[in-house]
């Protein structure tokens, strides 16, 4: 990979990873579209029918099967969780890139949507601590942190763009 986008849920990782692939002329794998396009099942469907023990599963074999693979990886928000990911990222030669954003604006993208099964249980406090809980993990593979609550997609995907050529040379 190019590089791996993380970051918790509605910081914009599939906005921006498709963005910066378009930009770097390389394929766009999102993990939880992986999994929906290789189970035929929904992320709401697996989590109910097989539950989430089943998901990570799922997500920690395909983060591996693409971490040799040429192109932006946009990873789901609970990814670097699982401790096994989280070695996996860290040990990785592939530049990590977390994409922060405040809970307000976190909140007012994802819960609007019913696509993500831990969002439908959770409501706006409950949200805020799992972020909080969750922090230190997204911090502990990261290379480089984009604060994203300003900035336009265009904007954040340059950044990205400028970070990977300087650790180029
Ligand atoms: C999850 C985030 C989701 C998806 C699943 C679980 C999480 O991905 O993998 O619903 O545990 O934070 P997004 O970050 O793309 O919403």
């Amino acid at each position: 990979m190019k590089t791996i986008l993380v970051g918790f849920m509605g910081t914009g990782k599939t906005t921006i990873g498709e963005l910066l692939a378009q930009n770097l002329q390389v394929p766009h794998f999102d993990l939880d579209q992986v999994i929906v396009e290789q189970t035929g099942w929904t992320i709401n469907q697996l989590f109910e029918r097989f539950g989430e023990k089943f998901f990570r599963n799922l997500e920690h074999q395909l983060l591996l099967d693409h971490l040799n693979k040429d192109g932006v990886l946009s990873t789901g928000g609970g990814t670097p969780v699982m401790n096994d990911n989280l070695t996996s990222l860290k040990q990785s030669q592939v530049p990590v890139v977390l994409l922060e954003a405040s809970i307000e604006t976190i909140f007012k993208r994802v819960s609007n949507n019913q696509t993500r099964p831990l969002v439908n249980q959770l409501n706006f406090q409950q949200l805020a601590k799992l972020k909080q809980q969750r922090s230190s993990r997204y911090y502990a593979c990261a290379d480089l942190v984009i604060a994203t609550d300003d900035l336009s997609p265009t904007q954040i995907s340059a950044k990205i763009n400028r970070f990977l050529k300087q650790i180029k040379n």
